[in-house]
């Protein structure tokens, strides 16, 4: 598998099939056919297939999906097999929400740094992570084996400091920043945009407004 190219589609689609088989191994669901699968999740069972044959055919004719199998393939396509190291840069509402939130490192991604530029929060310690000071950082880095840095600060120091993230060698930034970075190549970033989501949300509640007109 190592090396085989997945289309960007699939792999989008991959976290959803996860989080589905891991609730399936809560409730000791052990195989599972694709037709049942797709009820589940509401896709057809020939997408099901389709994105699934990518990985070599788990399933069998006649038997279906091994759960726990499947659920650890897919697990090691999306590198949830290893911890990363992750640092919040930018301690207010959004970063102190994510610093609290334990599923993440359940998934292997172990925050070990917070910080900030405003003194008032120096110290103040989100499950055991003291926020330190931005001044602290390249030292930081320097020490620490960080893999992931989130940015969750005001969008006019954001190209500032992942400047200053590349620079001390983070090849991966989460992006909560209101702006498309311009970091090398190899640098990896992944936006998240809460607001697309409710404008795609938007778009089919009026979708479904106009078709069913209240009376
Ligand atoms: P906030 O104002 O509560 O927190 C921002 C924090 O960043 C403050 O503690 C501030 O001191 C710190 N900060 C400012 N400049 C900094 C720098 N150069 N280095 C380190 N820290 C610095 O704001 P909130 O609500 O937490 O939002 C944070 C950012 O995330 C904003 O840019 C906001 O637009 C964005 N956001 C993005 C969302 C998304 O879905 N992408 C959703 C919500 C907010």
């Amino acid at each position: 598998m190592e090396g085989k190219s997945i289309s960007k589609a699939v792999i989008k689609r991959l976290p959803r099939y996860y989080r589905y088989l891991g609730e399936l191994i809560e409730e000791g669901v052990e195989r599972i056919s694709s037709n049942e699968l797709s009820e589940k999740m509401r896709v057809t069972a020939s997408q099901i297939r389709q994105d699934l044959n990518n990985f070599g055919g788990f399933g069998q004719q006649g038997y279906g999906y091994n759960v726990p199998y499947l659920y650890d393939e897919i697990g090691k396509i999306l590198g949830l097999d290893k911890t990363y190291h992750m640092i919040i840069i930018g301690a207010g509402n959004l970063g102190q929400a994510l610093a609290n939130y334990v599923k993440f490192e359940k998934r292997g991604f172990k925050i070990v740094g917070i910080f900030d530029v405003n003194p008032v929060l120096k110290g103040i310690s989100i499950r055991g992570n003291e926020i330190r000071m931005m001044d602290e950082l390249p030292e930081f880095l320097k020490e620490q084996n960080v893999d992931i840095a989130t940015l969750t600060l005001p969008k006019n120091n954001a190209a500032e400091t992942a400047d200053l993230l590349v620079k001390n060698g983070i090849r991966a930034i989460w992006n909560f920043a209101h702006l498309d970075l311009d970091v090398p190549e190899d640098v990896i970033v992944e936006n998240v945009h809460l607001s697309e989501s409710l404008m795609r949300l938007s778009y089919n509640l009026n979708c479904y407004e106009n078709e069913h007109p209240k009376k």
